[in-house]
C-alpha cells in the first residue's frame, strides 16, 4: 500500500523550515504519497517550488480557510480549529482519484509541525480500518495514548487528561485509516461546527468504533511522533526595517 499523507500549510515566517524539514524526513520513506493542501486562494511560489525539487511523488492541492473561520490578529490559535477545510479537500481529492478496486493505501494526517520518525510509517501499513498509536509532547502530557487490554489485545480506554470524554481522545497524528476502508464511507469529514479539540473524534466516530481499532507500536507503548511545535521567531528588527520601507528578505526567499 502506498503511504498518502495530507498535510494542510499555511504562509508563515517558518513555512519553509518546516516543509523542508518535513520533505527530508518524507524522502525516506517508500511507496509514500504527499498531498500537501495550502490554505491559500491559489498556489504559492514557495510551495510549488519546494514540492518540484522535493523528489516525492505529491499532489499540491489549494483549500483557503473562510474568512469567518480565519485566525483575527492576535486572537489565541486555539479559538478556532485549523486544518478543517484542508483535510476535507484532500478526502475529496482520494475519493475521486483513489477510488478504484486496486487503490491500496493508508491515509495519515501529517502536520507540518510534527516530528516523525520512519518506523510510524511501517508500523501504519498494515491497517485494515483504523489504526492508533500514543503521541509524545501533547495533551499536556509526555505521551497520550490508547490503553490496550493485555487479554483481548483490543483499546480499551485512554491515558488522556484533556477532555478525557471525547469518544476518541487523541491527536490527529495518532491515527491513520485504510484508504479502502475511507472510501466505503464517503461521507465521512471534517467539520467546522464541532467543540475545540472535537476534531479528531468527528471524523474517527463516523468511520469505527472502539472495538474496532487497530493498537500499532507494540500495543501503543512505543512514541514514533511527536507533536512538536515551532517557537514563533522574534522578528521585531524587520519589523523595525518595514517601517523605513526596507527587508531582510529583498528578493530571498526565506
Ligand atoms: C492540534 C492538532 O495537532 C491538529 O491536528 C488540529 O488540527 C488542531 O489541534 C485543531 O484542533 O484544529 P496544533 O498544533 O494546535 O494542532 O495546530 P497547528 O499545527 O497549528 O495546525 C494544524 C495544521 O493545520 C498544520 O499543518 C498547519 O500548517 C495547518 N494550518 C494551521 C493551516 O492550514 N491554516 C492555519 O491558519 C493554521
Ligand atoms: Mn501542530
Amino acid at each position: 500500500p502506498i503511504i498518502y499523507a495530507i498535510t494542510p500549510t499555511y504562509k508563515r515566517p517558518v513555512q519553509k523550515a518546516e516543509l523542508t524539514r518535513l520533505s527530508y524526513a518524507f524522502r525516506l520513506v517508500p511507496n509514500f504519497h504527499w498531498i500537501i493542501v495550502e490554505d491559500s486562494e491559489k498556489p504559492t511560489k514557495l510551495v510549488t517550488n519546494l514540492l518540484r525539487t522535493s523528489m516525492l511523488n505529491y499532489t499540491h492541492l489549494i483549500a483557503p480557510t473562510p474568512a469567518s473561520w480565519k485566525r483575527k490578529l492576535r486572537e489565541p490559535k486555539w479559538k478556532k480549529p485549523r486544518g478543517v477545510s484542508q483535510r476535507n479537500t484532500a478526502l475529496k481529492w482520494l475519493r475521486l482519484n483513489r477510488n478504484k478496486p486496486t487503490d491500496r493505501g493508508v491515509v495519515y494526517f501529517a502536520d507540518d509541525d510534527n516530528t516523525y520518525s520512519l518506523q510510524l510509517f511501517t508500523e501504519m501499513r498494515s491497517i485494515r480500518k483504523v489504526g492508533v498509536w500514543p503521541v509524545g509532547l501533547v495533551g499536556g502530557l509526555m505521551v497520550e495514548r490508547p490503553i490496550i487490554s493485555a487479554s483481548s489485545g483490543k483499546v480499551i480506554g485512554w491515558n488522556s487528561h484533556w477532555r478525557p470524554e471525547r469518544k476518541f481522545p487523541i491527536d490527529m497524528a495518532g491515527f491513520a485509516i485504510n484508504l479502502q476502508f475511507l472510501i466505503s464511507k464517503p461521507q465521512a469529514e471534517f467539520s467546522f461546527n464541532v467543540e475545540r479539540g472535537f476534531q479528531e473524534t468527528t471524523l474517527l466516530s463516523q468511520l469505527v468504533g472502539l472495538e474496532e481499532l487497530e493498537p500499532r507500536a507494540d500495543n501503543c507503548t512505543k512514541v514514533y511522533v511527536w507533536h512538536t511545535r515551532t517557537e514563533e521567531p522574534n522578528l521585531n528588527d524587520e519589523k523595525a526595517l518595514k517601517k523605513l520601507g526596507q527587508r531582510s528578505d529583498e528578493n530571498i526567499e526565506v
